[in-house]
């Protein structure tokens, strides 16, 4: 059954397409956007081309299609080089539409090199990890990553539309699943505590599983919600910078280990892990609660502790090469309870550097 959440911006609206086998609905929108004279092309990830090759086929009938490497790898200025000279060899004009087929690493590479190909061409994400279907898909949010850091280039670049085929996640490997259900146990813990208890009480680990198109959806709709409050996360407090729930901590994990160690994902369920500790130290979070979170965080097969450890000093300085990061003072994402987030501007660096240590850092 397909069904639709729309995302209200304006004249960037765009809906969301949920269901499976949906390479057919996707064709027909291919075929619509033909027949008004616009080229069609598609940059995939070469995992998801070879395992979908049907698919992509049945989808794209004809279109001209890029594979790149997969992995964090290609979220570089050479792969956004990469793709950007595929456009153009294409010579797709102003009308074009660009579809992104795979996970967050294509969704962000690919929405990037639309927003910036001939200052701004249409893109539609067809996400195929669980992680780019629950998050990274939706929002805009494009970019890649530099020397300095995660994410250090980007535009904001709403998709045209996000079609959500919840069977690719047949394919994929149990880690990156587990990867996806990091931000999933994320949302709960910021803004569904209803989520939050049927995942405590029966983690989603697997793709079978009845529940994962519903929780997808519900994903997708916090999101949604979130994003159309605060598009470019300017809010001063709050908004849209409360989906960085565990992420300050996360990225600099990430960082640190050279983006080789953790999945995203993974880091973010540590970085779950140490900011519901944070909130515990601040008096926010009741006693006992992190532990709590941690356990299932940990249940969804996820790392809670920094194993082998990670020295105190470069965490905190990957920290501060933050993008968060205003006048020397990092934001965190803090809980006031299961369900309600908030941020926090004044954290003193001995509480930050405590948390650290209790999740592993020598
Ligand atoms: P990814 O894109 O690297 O995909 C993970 C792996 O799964 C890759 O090896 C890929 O080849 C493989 N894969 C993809 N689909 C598959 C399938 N159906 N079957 C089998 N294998 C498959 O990683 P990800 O976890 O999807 O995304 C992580 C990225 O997303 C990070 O770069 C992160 O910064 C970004 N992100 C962006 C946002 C945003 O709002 N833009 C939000 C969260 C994360
Ligand atoms: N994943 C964070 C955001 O989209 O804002």
């Amino acid at each position: 059954m397909l069904t639709e959440l729309r995302v209200e911006l304006a004249e960037r609206s765009y809906p969301i397409r949920f269901g499976t086998q949906l390479a057919p609905t996707v064709a027909g929108q291919v075929e619509a956007w033909q027949a008004q004279g616009r080229k069609v092309a598609v940059v995939a990830d070469v995992t998801v081309a070879r395992l979908h090759a049907p698919w992509l086929e049945a989808a794209f009938p004809g279109c001209p299609v890029l594979t790149v490497p997969a992995g964090e790898g290609s979220k570089t200025v050479a792969g956004l080089g990469q793709v950007l000279e595929f456009l153009a060899t294409q010579r797709l004009d102003r009308g074009a539409v660009v579809a992104a087929v795979g996970g967050g690493v294509i969704g962000d590479l690919v929405g990037f090199a639309a927003a910036a190909f001939l200052r701004g061409v249409d893109f539609v994400q067809v996400p195929t990890t669980l992680l780019a279907m629950v998050d990274s898909s939706v929002g805009g949010k494009t970019g890649i990553n530099l020397a300095a850091g995660k994410n250090l280039a980007g535009a904001f670049h709403q998709p045209r539309a996000v079609y959500i085929d919840t069977g690719f996640l047949a394919t994929l490997p149990q880690r990156e699943f587990a990867a996806g259900a990091a931000e999933i146990v994320k949302y709960g813990l910021l803004g569904d505590a209803a989520l939050y208890a049927e995942l405590a009480a029966r983690p989603l680990v697997e793709a079978g599983d009845v529940r994962t198109a519903a929780i997808v959806r519900q994903c997708c709709a916090l999101k949604a919600a979130v994003v159309q409050e605060d598009e470019r996360e300017t809010k001063a407090t709050g908004g849209r910078a409360l989906l960085n729930l565990g992420h300050t901590f996360g990225h600099a994990v990430e960082q640190v280990t050279g983006y080789k160690r953790y999945l995203h994902g993974e880091a973010v369920g540590l970085g779950l892990a140490a900011a519901a500790r944070l909130s515990e130290r601040l008096g926010l979070l009741a006693a006992g609660e992190a532990e709590r979170i941690e356990t299932v965080v940990a249940d969804h097969h996820l790392p809670v502790r920094l194993e082998p450890s990670l020295e105190l000093p470069a965490l905190m300085a990957a920290m501060q090469r933050d993008k968060k990061v205003r006048a020397g003072r990092l934001r965190f994402v803090v809980l006031a309870k299961i369900g309600d987030a908030q941020t926090k501007d004044d954290v003193e660096p001995c509480a930050v550097e405590a948390v650290w240590r209790e999740v592993g850092a020598a």
